[in-house]
């Protein structure tokens, strides 16, 4: 059984994660969504917000699992028994980026692939650092987010 794991903040999760997420969940058997915690990072949204908005964006892709990690991520993906990690790539500073963490990452566990996949063009400009700059200025959030963290961030009275 193939399984990958798409790690990361998602402090929000963006519509351009959901995007990686299905098309990354039709390569592989099983898709793990990592969110992760860096316990030096100061988040907009705790790990259970965020693992909470992933699963309801997630909810209907059958093969894919929201689960959370507080270290290593090779050594998350030697626990789960993962071979491959899915990163999306906006541009080519991102590449740059990703390029020397698949090089870090392989260093850690030399059986351990990073597949990048490239984002959709309409999502080329987004992120977690610009949605959460939209929330401190109120504005809207479906057009960024997945109906379910719309909701989230509305709940707690930021949009
Ligand atoms: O969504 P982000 O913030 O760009 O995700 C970055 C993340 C969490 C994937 C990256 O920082 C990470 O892998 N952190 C876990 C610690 C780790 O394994 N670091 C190895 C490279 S130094």
């Amino acid at each position: 059984m193939s399984v990958a794991v798409f790690p990361g903040s998602f402090d929000p999760v963006t519509l351009g994660h959901v995007d990686i997420i299905r098309r990354a969940a039709a390569c592989f058997d099983r898709l793990v969504v990592c969110v992760m915690v860096n316990s030096e990072k100061k988040p907009m949204f705790t790990a259970q917000e965020r693992m909470r908005m992933l699963r309801a964006a997630v909810a209907d892709i059958p093969n894919v699992e929201v689960d959370s990690w507080d270290g290593l991520l090779a050594h998350y993906t030697a626990q789960r028994g993962a071979s491959v990690l899915v990163k999306g790539v906006r541009n080519a500073s991102d590449f740059d980026w990703e390029y020397q963490m698949a090089a870090i990452n392989r260093g850690l566990c030399p059986t351990l692939e990073t597949v990048l996949l490239p984002a959709r063009g309409d999502y080329q400009h987004f992120s977690s650092t610009m949605v959460r700059e939209m929330i401190r200025y109120g504005q809207p959030m479906e057009r960024y987010v997945p109906e379910a963290a719309a909701e989230e961030i509305k709940r707690k009275g930021w949009a």
